[in-house]
């Protein structure tokens, strides 16, 4: 593995972390407290080509790899974690999932709009009975020959409000069990698809997380992602690369505090000294780097398995379990070395602390992630 950023990766990170200064930082707090999804700067964010970063130029992608996508998912989470979810949810599950296993059909039908994003895409497994437990699907898509009959509910999907096209998996022959899971394109605006409520979340307050409700909803056959019973796998496939997305926001997460800490401690001044000539404070920042540099190198090592075609698996669930756990403590640290003025917005870093612990949570929680580690160490 060669850790020599190239010109392009270089490039990327700075037209990310520009970005991020000029148009993402400005309105972050007030989008945080009112909960205001960040429309115009998604728009900007598919102009400039953040959208569908690894899909195919063909498709309207940036035919990037995914060193690349890690690294403008890191510079935009150190600024705003709301923004960067939005972004992981279109080029890792949704983009990648339909370019990998969609028809030609259904490439140019969605997946030329979402990579450019035109429109934005949701993922959608979770229900109020299966989170984690994400075998027992209970929304049903009954086979009725040339349609699926779409019936159910999904919780907590991330671009629930704003997509267009909905990636849902759903139960066909439950005989099966996960073996008979379909994956279906349902689109905004279905007869019997109604977006349910929003969720007040405690933090990424500015992206727009709902509940769906599908009722009888017609899905035509074409609409099937892979062949009948491929749902699951679909969606397992599909998370095995999100988590490299997330692992990827939760280091920006941890190193855009970082970095705000490291600022504030060389302005601070306590006892007749800098924060940052006290030790206490020196062993806190050197604590914070040491874990934002392994938990790097566990992204960028997942990243660069998947860019080589190999077995990403456990590497992904390795970088999403460290960076995601790091990011908590890091962000913590951070909110301490600003003491009182760590917990009010103004300083950022409470926001940060609260975007955090999302990353432990979504596309799938740490003790799944330790799951699927101890599952392929132990199958090798
Ligand atoms: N990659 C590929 N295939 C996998 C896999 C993986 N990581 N994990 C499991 N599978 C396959 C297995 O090989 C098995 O296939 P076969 O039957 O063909 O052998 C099948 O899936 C079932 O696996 P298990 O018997 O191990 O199933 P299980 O029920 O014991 O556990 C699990 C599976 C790993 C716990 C899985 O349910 C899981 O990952 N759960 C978490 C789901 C999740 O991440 N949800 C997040 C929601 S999406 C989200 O958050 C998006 C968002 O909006 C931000």
């Amino acid at each position: 593995m060669n850790f020599q950023l190239t010109e392009e990766h270089l490039a990327v990170q700075k037209a990310a972390r520009d970005f991020a200064q000029t148009e993402l930082l400005p309105g972050v707090i007030e989008r945080d407290t009112h909960q205001q999804f960040p429309h115009e700067q998604i728009k900007k964010m598919g102009e400039l080509g953040f959208m569908g970063m690894m899909v195919d130029p063909k498709y309207n992608g940036g035919g990037m790899d995914t060193i690349s996508y890690v690294l403008a998912m890191e510079e935009i989470s150190k600024i705003d974690a709301s923004a960067s979810v939005v972004m992981s949810v279109n080029n890792s599950l949704v983009c990648w999932g339909l370019e990998k296993f969609g028809t030609e059909e259904q490439k140019e039908k969605y997946l030329k709009r979402l990579a450019k994003g035109e429109i934005i895409g949701a993922f959608c497994l979770s229900e109020p009975e299966a989170g984690s437990d994400a075998t027992s699907q209970r929304t049903t898509a009954e086979d009725k020959g040339d349609y699926y009959l779409l019936n159910g509910t999904k919780n907590w999907i991330t671009n629930g409000g704003t997509a267009s096209v909905y990636l849902v998996m759903a139960q066909t022959h439950p005989e099966k069990r996960h073996k008979g899971i379909n994956a279906l394109i349902v689109e905004k605006g279905m007869p019997g698809f109604v977006v349910g409520k929003k969720e007040d979340k405690m933090g990424i307050r500015g992206s727009d997380t709902h509940s769906l409700m599908f009722t009888d909803v017609k899905v035509p056959k074409a609409n099937r992602i892979g062949e009948d019973g491929f749902g699951f796998t679909f969606a397992m496939s599909t998370l095995n690369g999100g988590r490299i997305g997330i692992a990827a926001q939760a280091l920006g997460i941890a190193s855009g505090a970082y970095e705000l800490a490291l600022k504030y401690a060389k302005e601070r001044k306590a006892f007749g000294h800098y924060l940052a000539e006290h030790q206490a404070i020196q062993f806190k920042l050197a604590e914070m780097a040491t874990k934002i540099d392994a938990a790097r190198l566990l992204v960028w090592h997942a990243a660069y398995l998947k860019d080589q075609g190999q077995n990403f698996v456990k590497a992904a669930a390795q970088a999403k379990l460290y960076a995601s756990e790091i990011a908590q403590e890091v962000t913590t640290e951070a909110v301490q070395i600003h003491g009182g003025y760590g917990y009010v917005k103004e300083y950022h870093v409470e926001r940060l602390m609260r975007d955090a612990k999302i990353t432990q949570i979504y596309e799938g929680t740490s003790e799944i992630q330790k799951m699927v580690i101890s599952r392929e160490l132990l199958r090798a």
